[in-house]
């Protein structure tokens, strides 16, 4: 139906509006696409700014996918098509319209999206980011870990969510393949590292 394309589209525009970038700019902190880890992230931010505007950065990404899929849950659209619907914002975030196409990795935006399920899938989802993330010091192994554990929590707390979370942590573990390349090689920079490496 045309509701659907209409909220995919609004997903993905307000998913191409990158936090990062904006609220760099407003702090007057180095350009996240180029310092750092070179992502466009909460977790980038924090690295090149420090805690307030990296939350910043994080509630903004997290309401990019809340957004269009609660409006969506209220519009009475069906799970398979919320999660398109969360994929749009995704990819959004991750291919920005309004950024030259080069975005970020969506882990924010795709908890946002997975949000509306319930609290309880998003009380496990940060308790687990928190742990990996407090033992190994590394976001993106923390949110391919969250990612992957995802699918499964769903499927204890609402089994008919599984399949579009599914979809949404395929998107995020292979946004995160170049993380994995580093994890492997041992060259991923930590959460607080702040040496200057561009992607
Ligand atoms: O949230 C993005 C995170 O998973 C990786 O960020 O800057 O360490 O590549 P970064």
């Amino acid at each position: 139906t045309p509701l659907i394309g209409i909220m995919m589209l609004a997903a993905y525009l307000l998913g191409s509006i990158s936090s990062a970038v904006l609220v760099s700019k407003l702090f007057r902190l180095p350009d996240p696409r180029s310092h750092g880890s070179g992502n466009p992230g909460a977790t980038n931010v924090l690295r090149l700014g420090g805690k307030f505007p990296a939350v910043l950065v994080l509630l903004f990404d997290i309401l990019k996918g809340t957004i269009p899929v609660w409006g969506s849950y209220f519009l009475k659209i069906e799970p398979l098509f919320l999660g398109l619907i969360a994929i749009s914002a995704c990819v959004g975030h991750i291919f920005p319209l309004f950024f030259g196409f080069k975005g970020g990795k969506a882990v924010a935006t795709a908890f946002g999206a997975m949000m509306p399920i319930g609290l309880d899938l998003a009380g496990l989802l940060i308790v687990s980011w928190l742990i990996i993330v407090i033992f190994t010091g590394y976001s993106s192994l923390a949110a391919i870990l969250t990612v992957s554990l995802a699918p499964l929590f769903t499927w204890f707390i609402k089994p008919l969510y599984t399949l579009p979370v599914l979809m949404l942590s395929i998107l995020i573990i292979v946004r995160h393949r170049e993380n994995i390349l580093r994890l492997w090689q041992g060259k991923e920079s930590k959460i607080w590292d702040k040496t200057k490496r561009i992607r």
